[in-house]
């Protein structure tokens, strides 16, 4: 199958009460084992790349691995944009092949947002790729991007009417209280999600796609494995996996996991060496991290985004 927009696997998603998972990919073994699992799931699926993973893997590697990944599965899979700074990124991007893209333009004030995101939809549109935008700031760490949680702050549901409506945008990220990274809230913080923003947003914006960014739960079973294996996650806490399903109910069409792929790749390598600590083949350490990100995603389909068997 080809690689699809996020047009169609959103209006499904809408209607059918479930959320798309977008996972974060950096090389060969992850895209294998979320693939793996969306297959044996019969899940629709988001791949996504950020200005890292291209650093790191490099564009043409990635897209080249997604193709291989469509070559295998028989699955509506869209290749997206995670967090494009400008409009370039988002053009090279959309040139190079991908089917969907992100401009985040949440640092920016609303206008220069509004100009910013407009400019990327026109030229993704006429190219048949879909864009998501962001209003809005989360707290927490990615590679270009540092916003500290002072800096954070909520969407304003009275701005989104006018965003979308301005700027074309086929779904938008909101800020309700998820971040990024494995440390989500402070020891003894109880997790908590502003619903009644995500109500008020949904009420302006009937039938329209909401994106959730900095979802991971952060599996406290892959925090101890990785504690015991000689790594350090003290105070590691992330959004509690019957909050994403309730927002997988309603609005929220995409949900955004890149931590918890981390947290299980590494609790599967450093448990693999720390139990054959004479093993030097990358194949056997990587092996059990790409099983782990199968489980993990196979996991997040049934329990969390309600995805299986709507990949029709
Ligand atoms: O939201 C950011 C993603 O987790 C990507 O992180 O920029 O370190 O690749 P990265
Ligand atoms: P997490 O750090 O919670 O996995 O969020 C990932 C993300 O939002 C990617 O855009
Ligand atoms: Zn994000």
């Amino acid at each position: 199958m080809a690689l699809v927009s996020t047009k169609e696997m959103f209006q499904k998603a809408y209607e059918g009460g479930y959320a798309i998972g977008a996972f974060n990919v950096n090389n060969m073994e992850i895209i294998q084992g979320i693939t793996e699992a969306a297959q044996e799931e019969n899940s629709p699926l988001i791949l996504q790349v950020s200005a890292g993973a291209r650093k790191y893997a490099r564009h043409n590697y990635l897209v080249k691995l997604v193709e291989a990944a469509l070559l295998e599965a028989d699955l509506p899979i869209a290749l997206h944009l995670d967090h494009g700074d400008d409009f370039e990124i988002c053009k090279a991007c959309i040139d190079g092949g991908f089917s969907s893209v992100m401009i985040d333009g949440s640092k920016h004030s609303f206008e220069d947002n509004i100009i910013l995101t407009k400019k990327v939809v026109e030229y993704a549109h006429e190219r048949g790729v879909t864009v998501e935008g962001e209003l809005g700031k989360l707290a927490g760490i990615e590679d270009d991007v540092n916003v500290s949680a002072e800096d954070a702050s909520y969407t304003r549901p009275e701005e989104v009417e006018e965003f979308v409506s301005r700027t074309g945008v086929d779904s938008l990220a909101i800020a309700i209280g998820t971040s990024h990274g494995a440390f989500k809230f402070k020891p003894g913080q109880k997790p908590m999600l502003r619903f009644d923003i995500l109500e008020e947003v949904e009420r302006r914006l009937p039938n329209f796609p909401i994106v959730l960014h900095g979802a991971s739960s952060v599996s406290q079973e892959f925090v101890k494995i990785i504690a015991a294996n000689g790594g350090k996650m003290d105070d590691a806490i992330g959004i509690p996996e019957e909050m994403l399903r309730k927002a997988a109910g309603m609005a929220v069409c995409k949900i955004n996991i890149d931590s918890d792929l981390r947290l299980a790749f590494t609790a599967g390598v450093r448990e693999h060496l720390a139990n054959n600590p004479s093993h030097f083949d990358p194949r056997q350490y990587l092996t059990k991290g790409r099983e782990n990100i199968k489980t993990l995603v196979k996991h997040k389909i049934v329990n969390v985004l309600g995805s299986s068997g709507a990949a029709k």
